[in-house]
C-alpha cells in the first residue's frame, strides 16, 4: 500500500499535487511519503516481538529526511560503509541500534564504529576477524560481533541480487561457520554475540528464507555446545516488494514473521532484520517530463528527461518498473506501444520495452513508480547530468531534501591539474 494516488485528475503524493511539483522543482525528481515509509517500517516492526531490532538498511534509501524519519519511530540501521554509518548517526539513529555489515571493511570504518559503539559488527571473512580484533584492542575496547554465514541456500531472485550462493563473496561458506567462530573466540578483542545471514534481495518466496534460518537455528545449537554464547541471530533483509501490477503479491511482513518465530523461538535470541526495499521502494516515484515522443524506423520512443544516472535498475537488472501518467487519462483514451528511454547515449537508458501507455506527448509528466529504494541512492552523473533533486512529502508539506547540483556544482568538482595550465 501507498499514498500515490489520484486526485481530481492528478497524481498525488499524499495531498501534494505532482504536477505542481514539478513545476515548482523541475523534472526530473524523486518524491517520497512519508505516510508510507511509516506505515511500512509500523507494518514490519509491529510484526516482530518487542525487543526486534529493526535495522533498517540504509543503502535502500540513505537520504538524511528519510534515516530521520525512520529513526524518529525507533528504526536501527545496517550500515555497509563509513559515509553510511555517519549518515545514520547524524539522522539520530543511537549507535546502539546500528549494525555494520559488508565484505570489505576497512581499518578507518572499523575504528569509526568501535569509536561510535555500535551494537554489532557482521563479519564476513577470516582475515576481517583479524583485523578487526587489531583495531579493537588498539582502541582498547572489544567488538562485539557475529559472523556472516553463507548457507548455500538459493534466493531464488535476480542473479545479480543473490548473496547466499557459495559462488558468491559473501559470508564465511557454511562449512567454515564452527571453525572461523572457534577463531573469533580466540581473539581478545573479539566478544562474540551472535550469527547472521542474508541471503539476497527482491525474494518473493518463504521457503529460501525457511531453508537459511534452518541451517542458522541448527547452528546456533551447534556453537553452543561449543561453548560460544550466541544471544542473537541477525536474521538480514531481502523480503521483496510488489513491482508489476498483477504480480503474485510477496509474503505478508505477518507471515514471514511467523515462519521466523517457528524457527527461533526456541533459541532465546533476540533478533535483528535489515529490511530495506519492504520499506522504502513504494514509498517514492520518480517523477519524469516527456521531451519527445519520436517514431524509429521499427519502434516509436518516449524519450524522458529521466535518465539511466537517475534510477539505474532497469539497465543493470532488467527490473520492470510500472510507469504512469501523471495526469489521468480515461479507459478508454487511446493507447501507445512505446519504449521509454532516458537522454543517455547508451542503448541499455531503457525504462520500458514495448509498453502499453496512455498516449503521450512532449511536456507531458509521467512517473517511475517503486523507485524510493534503490533509486536515488545508486544514482550517477554519467553524461554529466546532475542526478534528479529529491522531495520528501509529509501530508500538503513537501521540502527538497536533497537539491538539484547545477551543471556548474558539477563541473566544479573537477580540477585541472597546475601543469595543464
Ligand atoms: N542486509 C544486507 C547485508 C544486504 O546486503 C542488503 C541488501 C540488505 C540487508 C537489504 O536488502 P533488502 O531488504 O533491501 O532487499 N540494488 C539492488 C539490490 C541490492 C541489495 C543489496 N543488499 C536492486 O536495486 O535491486
Amino acid at each position: 500500500m501507498n499514498h500515490f494516488s489520484y486526485r481530481a485528475g492528478r497524481l498525488h503524493a499524499e495531498d501534494v499535487d505532482l504536477v505542481r511539483l514539478a513545476d515548482d522543482v523541475g523534472t526530473p525528481f524523486y518524491v517520497y511519503s512519508t505516510a508510507t515509509l511509516q506505515r511500512h517500517y509500523r507494518v514490519f516492526a509491529e510484526a516482530f516481538p518487542t525487543g526486534t531490532l529493526i535495522a533498517y538498511s540504509v543503502k535502500a534509501n540513505g537520504n538524511l529526511a528519510v534515516l530521520r524519519t525512520l529513526a524518529l519511530l525507533g528504526a536501527g540501521a545496517d550500515v555497509v560503509s563509513g559515509g553510511e554509518l555517519k549518515k545514520a548517526l547524524k539522522a539520530g539513529v543511537p549507535a546502539e541500534r546500528i549494525v555494520f555489515s559488508g565484505v570489505g571493511k576497512t581499518g578507518r570504518e572499523m575504528r569509526l564504529g568501535l569509536e561510535a559503539g555500535i551494537h554489532q559488527f557482521n563479519v564476513e571473512s577470516e582475515p576481517e576477524l583479524e583485523a578487526l580484533n587489531e583495531a579493537a584492542l588498539s582502541l582498547k575496547t572489544r567488538a562485539p560481533i557475529t559472523i556472516r554465514i553463507n548457507p548455500n541456500v538459493d534466493a531464488r531472485t535476480h542473479a545479480k541480487i543473490t548473496t547466499g550462493t557459495s559462488e558468491t563473496k559473501f559470508g564465511i561458506p557454511w562449512s567454515r561457520a564452527r571453525a572461523a567462530y572457534a577463531k573469533a573466540g580466540k581473539l581478545a578483542g573479539l566478544k562474540v554475540v551472535g550469527v547472521d545471514v542474508h541471503i539476497g534481495s527482491q525474494i518473493t518466496a518463504l521457503e529460501p528464507f525457511e531453508e537459511a534460518f534452518t541451517r542458522v537455528a541448527d547452528l546456533v545449537r551447534s556453537l553452543r555446545g561449543d561453548g560460544h554464547e550466541i544471544a542473537r541471530v541477525d536474521l538480514g533483509g531481502g523480503l521483496g516488494v510488489p513491482y508489476r501490477a498483477g504480480d503474485e503479491a510477496p509474503p505478508e511482513p505477518a507471515i514471514y514473521a511467523s515462519m521466523i518465530a517457528r524457527r527461533t523461538q526456541d533459541l532465546d535470541v533476540s533478533l535483528i532484520l535489515e529490511p530495506g526495499r519492504l520499506i522504502a521502494a513504494n514509498a517514492g516515484v520518480l517523477v519524469s517530463r516527456v521531451i519527445y515522443n519520436k517514431q524509429g524506423e521499427a519502434k516509436r520512443f518516449l524519450i524522458i528527461d529521466a535518465g539511466m544516472n537517475d534510477l539505474i535498475r532497469p539497465a543493470l537488472y532488467d527490473a520492470h518498473h510500472e510507469i504512469v501518467s501523471v495526469k489521468e487519462t480515461a479507459a478508454d483514451a487511446p493507447r501507445t506501444r512505446y519504449d521509454v528511454v532516458g537522454p543517455v547515449c547508451e542503448t541499455t537508458d531503457l525504462f520500458a520495452s514495448d509498453r502499453e501507455l496512455p498516449s503521450l506527448s512532449s511536456g507531458d509528466l509521467v512517473a517511475i513508480m517503486t523507485a524510493g529504494a534503490y533509486g536515488a541512492v545508486m544514482s550517477s552523473a554519467y553524461n554529466a547530468r546532475p542526478p534528479a533533486p529529491e522531495v520528501l512529502v509529509k501530508g500538503a508539506e513537501w521540502s527538497v531534501v536533497r537539491p538539484r547540483l547545477s551543471d556548474d556544482d558539477l563541473i566544479g568538482l573537477d580540477r585541472i591539474p597546475a601543469w595543464l595550465g
